[in-house]
């Protein structure tokens, strides 16, 4: 495993101020009726509560990152919801698409104003690299040719800045056999990428609702708990944990070394069923 998450409280006042902070919101799997729940959990107040915990807990992040299956029904009035709750923050919020999202009509919905649905931003020393992950009309992933080479084009811009790609998928098996069978299935063309440009420290990945913190080939792999919903660790089948909602907080610091954690509601939301075999 690599270095663990820090568990102090995380309030962004306590890195130097040339870090870059960041709060990661992922898999909030929002509706395009505010009712709906998924798996007995009404996903949009879990979703106002975390983003609110995690403001108030953290202070004032540089920027929030979401990284996937933002609406679960992929409706405009999913995205549109969304868009206005990210809007209030008025905090610059990174957006790409998971398996549920569909990429092109939630880049057309939620890229205004301080929300932007692009592949790159370069601050701090830093270069984050958003890639589209996702294959039309299946819940697996994949680096296709086109952000291959967009990946490629964005490293070598970039060779002298501390790099973390985000993407939806996972980009190595986290042990779940049926998580699994949607992990990334090209990722040699990927790490080869990696391994060519050494300023890459990290990839951070949404869709498997836990947290994962490992290294591979020399490179932090992080997944994170969802919004909503949390997934048993390595387990063949499809399980619900009794964990609440959750996000991950990252200062990404000027020398390339990234101090995170995890923080959660304080309980688990009312209704969340248990025994669900799926969904
Ligand atoms: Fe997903």
């Amino acid at each position: 495993m690599g270095s663990s998450p820090d568990n102090q409280p995380p309030n962004f006042k306590q890195f130097p101020a040339e870090s870059l902070n960041l709060l990661q919101l992922t898999d909030s799997h929002l509706y395009a009726d505010p009712s709906r729940s998924l798996l007995g959990i009404n996903t949009l107040e879990t979703f106002d509560q975390v983003l609110a915990q995690a403001l108030q807990e953290t202070g004032n992040p540089d920027f929030i990152l979401a990284t996937g299956d933002l609406v679960h029904d992929a409706s405009d009035t999913g995205y549109k919801r969304l868009l206005g709750r990210l809007q209030l923050t008025e905090i610059p919020t990174y957006c790409l698409p998971g398996n549920h999202d569909i990429p092109g009509k939630m880049k057309q919905i939620l890229n205004q104003d301080n929300v932007h649905c692009i592949p790159s931003v370069q601050t701090k020393g830093w270069s984050l690299i958003f890639l589209d992950s996702t294959i039309a009309k299946s819940d697996g992933g994949r680096i296709d040719e086109s952000q291959l080479e967009l990946l490629r084009v964005l490293l070598r811009a970039h060779p002298d800045k501390h790099t973390m790609i985000c993407m939806h998928h996972h980009p190595v098996p986290v042990g779940s056999r049926w998580m699994d069978t949607m992990v990334l299935e090209n990722p040699d063309a990927f790490f080869k990428l990696i391994d060519a440009n050494p300023q890459v420290q990290a990839v951070l990945c949404g869709h498997i609702h836990q947290a994962f913190d490992t290294e591979y080939r020399g490179v932090r792999l992080m997944g994170s708990p969802s919004t909503c919903v949390q997934f048993i660790p390595r387990v063949d089948d499809f399980a619900i944990d009794a964990i609440p909602p959750g996000y991950r907080w990252l200062s990404l610091q000027p020398d390339g070394t990234i101090r995170t954690g995890l923080n959660s509601l304080p309980k688990i939301p009312s209704g969340l069923d248990l025994a669900s075999m799926g969904y």
